[in-house]
């Protein structure tokens, strides 16, 4: 079984252990890997092959280059944004894997842009058009940092308080079910994330400076769990339950925070992105007529 169960409210808490469980961890983690490879394969790869084969401007492999990288970038943006509007698009597959998606075609495709331009700006239109790729670009790992605190279902749709309380709940009492002494650490984590007055006030700046803090704060508490259970008998299923309960409490102190940002950081994306959209067509259509 890949959740578990718990008795008191009976909702499903999802610390996943068991083979299956070890099994889809493992083939996602070598996919990462893979992929992360093919990326450095094709960095490493492009530069080599202009030191044999120099770099000329409106040449195949460089024209290449900007169709297959622009294609990567449309792609991923355009299923992603259809994904998310579109409810009969639900059955092509979970929101986790459409985001991944559009994360390596959209991280992929401006590296292959990068190599198009032969990393110089030689006309004001592809200057603009490569500058504003790189805004998107900069501005869409920003997104993903403050995206990675929100509660996700396990199919990767964003969750509310009212779930992230009640897993809460079900991980506690799992964990003390399993191992009492764990209770003190319980408490400790609950402490550390605690909301101080005043911590929701101030501006954009505060609430990033929050969600810094509370990443630190969580990454020194699982260090902290580590060390201390080492010497426990269920150690493996107790950890896991004790780490979800940082990123769960770490993810309801940082709530409002990273709403506030997340929606601010979305007003200025989408019309980056139309930004963007507009310079490439002026792009090619700069291309195709001089
Ligand atoms: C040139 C590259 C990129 C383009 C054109 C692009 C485009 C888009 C589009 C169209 C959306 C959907 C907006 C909406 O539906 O409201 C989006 C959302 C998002 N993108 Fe990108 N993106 C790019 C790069 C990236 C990168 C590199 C990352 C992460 C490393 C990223 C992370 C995200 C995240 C976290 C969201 C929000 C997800 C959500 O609200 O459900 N993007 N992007």
């Amino acid at each position: 079984m890949n959740s578990t169960e718990r008795g008191g409210s009976g909702v499903s808490i999802g610390i996943a252990h068991g083979p299956a469980a070890d099994r889809g961890g493992t083939v996602e983690a070598a996919a990462k890997w893979l992929l992360l490879l093919a990326g450095c394969a094709v960095a490493v790869g492009l530069p080599a092959y202009f030191t044999v084969h120099p770099y000329r401007v409106n040449t195949l492999v460089p024209n290449l280059l900007g169709i297959v990288g622009g294609i990567m970038m449309l792609c991923g943006a355009l299923f992603y944004a259809l994904r998310k509007r579109i409810r009969a698009l639900k059955q092509f597959g979970q929101m986790k894997y459409w985001l991944n998606v559009h994360i390596l075609l959209c991280l992929y495709g401006p590296l292959l842009v990068l190599y198009h331009s032969g990393l110089a700006v030689k006309a004001l239109n592809s200057g603009v058009a490569l500058y504003s790729m790189l805004l998107v670009l900069f501005s869409g790992v920003a997104g993903r940092y403050i995206y990675r605190h929100f509660q996700l279902s396990l199919s990767g749709e964003r969750t509310g308080l009212k779930e992230i309380r009640e897993e809460i709940t079900g991980v506690i009492e799992e964990v003390t079910a399993r191992a009492p002494e764990g209770g003190p650490l319980v408490r400790e984590i609950a402490e550390l994330f605690a909301p101080t007055p005043g911590q929701h006030a101030g501006g954009p700046w505060s609430a990033l400076l929050l969600m810094i803090r509370l990443d630190w704060r969580a990454r020194r508490l699982r260090s902290r769990i580590a060390r201390r259970l080492i010497a426990e008998r269920d150690r493996r299923a107790i950890e896991e339950g004790l780490l979800r309960l940082v990123g769960l409490e770490k993810n309801i102190a940082a709530l409002e925070a990273t709403t506030r940002l997340f929606s601010l950081w979305h007003t200025l994306h989408v019309p980056l992105i139309w930004i963007l959209a507009l310079t490439v067509i002026i792009h090619m259509t700069a291309i195709l007529l001089l």
